[in-house]
């Protein structure tokens, strides 16, 4: 269930060290650049600038968010306006070794989510102008056992992430993808164009703050700031590959089927956007 998923993920990442912060408010407080907060890092904006944070340099939330510049893919099986995002901080404490190590450890081992390795994809940034191709995260995911052929190198469209506004902190990230048909086999090689590889989580490594100017400086710190997604995480743990079928969307269709004496089956398009909508409107 919902509540399962973010128990064991603040569970775990607390057995590391991090302290639990609360959700901000969908306005946001400390980010001037953005109307809503989009990602877990707007309440950390000046923290991931330099800034002490007042309870330690390991974070862990889970962060309510809203996209509006995915509202046009909103009506798939994966994409909403309103979700909740899952992450861990590293405000110049741990780096990439250990970031990826905990991802994996949580995704893979028995005692946390027990995903299935074989169904585990990942891309990488490529590397241009701003900034090196990160090969330091491929040898770690190497050295975890996950195959050569289950690597992309992306572009910055794919594997960078931020500023969600014109300035501020951003960097390459790297993304873990999982095969979501349990009824066709695992293909060999990981295509990042093919949707059934489905993105559940990003380590973006904050380590250079974008000016006005468009220049990339580096910032005084690394940082590390992670995002799962609880809708598409959820829905891979019921082996689903339609987020609005698991626990969080049911009863919001349901009560749509009911009140337009439709079915869901017959207008899932339709019905994904209302029930979308209307969750982020309410919240
Ligand atoms: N800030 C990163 C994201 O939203 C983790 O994907």
């Amino acid at each position: 269930t919902r509540k399962e998923l973010i128990k064991k993920y603040l569970d775990f990442f607390k057995s590391k060290g991090h302290i639990l912060i609360p959700s901000e408010p969908l306005i946001p407080k400390n980010d001037p650049t953005v109307l809503f907060t989009t990602a877990g890092m707007h309440p950390l904006v000046p923290y991931l600038l330099g800034q002490k944070h007042p309870l330690g340099k390991r974070l862990v939330n889970i962060q309510k968010c809203i996209r509006t510049t995915d509202i046009d893919e909103v009506g798939d099986t994966y994409h909403h306006t309103f979700f909740e995002m899952l992450g861990n901080w590293s405000l110049g404490d741990y780096w990439k070794k250990e970031a990826i190590e905990m991802s994996y450890e949580f995704l893979t081992s028995k005692k946390w989510l027990g995903l299935d390795k074989n169904r585990i994809a990942i891309s990488v940034f490529s590397g241009d102008k701003d900034a090196p191709r990160d090969e330091e995260s491929v040898k770690v995911w190497l050295s975890l056992g996950i195959p050569k052929e289950r690597i992309a190198f992306l572009k910055k469209e794919d594997n960078w992430w931020g500023p969600a506004g014109n300035t501020g902190p951003c960097g390459p990230d790297t993304e873990m993808f999982y095969w979501k048909d349990s009824e066709l086999e695992v293909p060999r090689e990981f295509n990042a164009k093919d949707e059934r590889w489905v993105e559940i989580w990003n380590n973006v490594f904050m380590q250079y703050n974008k000016t006005k100017e468009g220049k990339f400086v580096p910032l005084a710190q690394k940082n590390v700031d992670t995002g799962m997604g609880v809708e598409r995480t959820l829905a891979v743990l019921n082996n689903l590959d339609d987020n609005y079928l698991t626990e969080i969307w049911r009863p919001i269709i349901k009560r749509i089927e009911e009140l337009s004496g439709k079915s869901y089956e017959k207008n899932k398009k339709t019905m994904r956007i209302i029930a979308d909508h209307l969750k982020a409107s309410v919240f």
